[in-house]
């Protein structure tokens, strides 16, 4: 699907799509039609429950007396109130309406009603990208599904007041629909298809943008003792690496923020193994990987004015005859050891070298990890807020911020001394687990061990990397939250 752009001239065939806000006021495109149809719109709409409301949308097929073919009502709810989001929203749920209704194009008349005016521009172009985000589709494996079972909807094109302002926007924010797709096509792939190998050579894709790419193997982590990472990947037949790739669109002295990834390509649990009922999850354990890889596409895609270091730890989890045993002691590149206890609680031992190899080579302002870190966090916060920790008050709240700005949300849970006791142990340093009781802070607590006091996040994504129903931009499936939200960010505080 594409989307494109054009000035407020009502067509007079084809799909059209009007705006009526709250209390079933037509916007002007939809009274101009509603005239020109001697009154069918409002007649189709009082036998309708059709309000206005945002959201909502009325199908009318093939008025009489006219040459369209559909003309679709939706809803914006009360005009003042329109938000860069919900604009986003009503782009996205066009899209679904669309193809509900097997159209190939359609015209959308984006008549400047009050909160419209006021976005500019930029309404025009978050209609498009939210639309875009919605077309997603992973059905590369569908070989059976026929022609007509597919969406249909090829180009939606926006009528408003300045298209040529809302496509230089759209330029941008398309590069940004482009690194979550990537995202959500990492994520979905299944874990024969996408192992450590296969997902660093989705980073080695994006030096045709301008990335630099280096993927360490087995051999150089063990030179830097990455003991930590490399025992979650010893029973698997895969090779463990280690992703770095760096984008310098900053000055050239500026240290760069940096983005840490959990990429368990699969999870099985290792000898501390999963029950059966639901282990293909297992294949989207490399989310937190996947989203720093889509984010580096979207900032590089749209020449992003700052230094960004990504870093993914690759590994698969898999029982075997040379797998970690649970009572197995490592040394992590920090020099500290490790005592697991279980080798399903593996995520945070790929991030331990993660992060300490990432603050140690590049010194960045700060570093945020990404992981399906726990299941945990699925019990507290269910699939509406990413977790969030952090050692920084400043750099909680612009994430925070960001993620409200975009649609991802977070919620902040605490860190502290009493929990950070929990995974002290006899035998070693610490251990991997810290038991049943606040289960994602300890994983939190785990992690900060390995920072050397950065200033520092992590997000746990474990209940929000997979949705198992469709959202206004968001097909089921993998979802790319993170991307926006990191994109987000950069945006706001870190661009020259
Ligand atoms: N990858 C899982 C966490 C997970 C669970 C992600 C469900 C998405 C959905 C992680 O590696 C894990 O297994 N965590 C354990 C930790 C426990 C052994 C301390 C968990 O949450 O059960
Ligand atoms: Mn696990
Ligand atoms: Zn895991």
């Amino acid at each position: 699907m594409k989307a494109t752009f054009t000035d407020l001239s009502l067509p007079s065939s084809g799909v059209v799509v009007v705006l009526v806000a709250d209390e079933r006021t037509l916007s002007p495109s939809a009274e101009q039609v509603d005239k020109a149809l001697d009154g069918a719109l409002a007649k189709a709409m009082r036998s309708s429950r059709f309000k206005g409301k945002a959201g909502e949308t009325l199908d009318i097929v093939a008025p009489r007396g006219s040459d369209y073919d559909r003309i679709i009502l939706a809803g914006v709810g009360k005009s003042k109130d329109i938000k860069a989001m919900s604009v986003r929203n009503l782009g996205g749920g066009l899209v679904a309406a669309l193809n509900a209704a097997a159209a190939r194009k359609a015209t959308v008349m984006l008549d400047p009603l009050d909160g419209l005016a006021e976005l500019g521009a930029a309404a025009a172009a978050r209609v498009g990208q939210g639309a875009m985000l919605r077309a997603y589709r992973f059905d590369k494996y569908r070989t059976k599904e026929k022609e007509e079972q597919k969406p249909t909807l090829q180009e939606l094109v926006i009528a408003c007041e300045n298209p040529s302002g809302a496509k230089r926007e759209f330029d941008s924010l398309e590069k940004i629909v482009d690194g979550v797709n990537y995202t959500r096509d990492l994520v979905s792939e299944p874990a024969n298809i996408i192992y450590p190998e296969t997902l660093a050579a989705a980073g080695e894709a994006l030096k045709s943008l301008g990335v630099e790419v280096e993927v360490l193997g087995e051999k150089e982590m063990e030179k830097l003792g990455m003991g930590s990472l490399l025992g979650v990947g010893q029973g698997s037949a895969r090779e463990s690496k280690l992703l770095v790739m760096q984008w310098k669109g900053g000055a050239k002295n500026d240290p760069p923020v940096a983005f840490v990834g959990k990429g368990v390509t699969f999870d099985t649990g290792g000898i501390s193994i999963k029950p059966a009922q639901g282990m293909e999850d297992m294949k989207w354990d490399m989310g937190g990987a996947g989203v720093v890889i889509g984010l580096m596409k979207a900032l590089a895609g749209r020449k992003a004015k700052a230094n960004v270091v990504c870093v993914a730890g690759l590994v698969e989890n898999m029982p075997s005859s040379t797998a970690q045993r649970p009572g197995d002691i490592v040394t992590s590149m920090s020099g500290q050891t490790i005592e697991v206890i279980n080798t399903d609680a593996e995520g945070r031992l790929v991030l331990a070298d993660a992060l300490w190899y990432t603050q140690d080579r590049f010194k960045p302002r700060f570093m945020i990890d990404l992981a399906t870190l726990t299941g945990a966090i699925i019990i507290a916060l269910g699939h509406e807020h990413a977790g969030l920790f952090s050692n920084n008050d400043e750099l909680a709240q612009r994430l925070d911020a960001a993620g409200a700005a975009v649609g991802e949300k977070l919620w902040r849970l605490p860190l502290g001394d009493a929990y950070d006791k929990q995974i002290n142990t006899d035998s070693a340093d610490m251990k991997n687990v810290g038991g049943r009781d606040a289960g994602s802070i300890t994983a939190a607590q785990f992690l900060q061990r390995f920072v050397n006091d950065l200033p520092w996040a992590h997000l746990d994504i474990a209940g929000v990397t997979w949705s198992k129903k469709d959202t206004a931009i968001t097909p089921k499936g993998g979802t790319g939250f993170g991307v926006q939200l990191l994109d987000h960010l950069v945006a706001e505080h870190y661009e020259s």
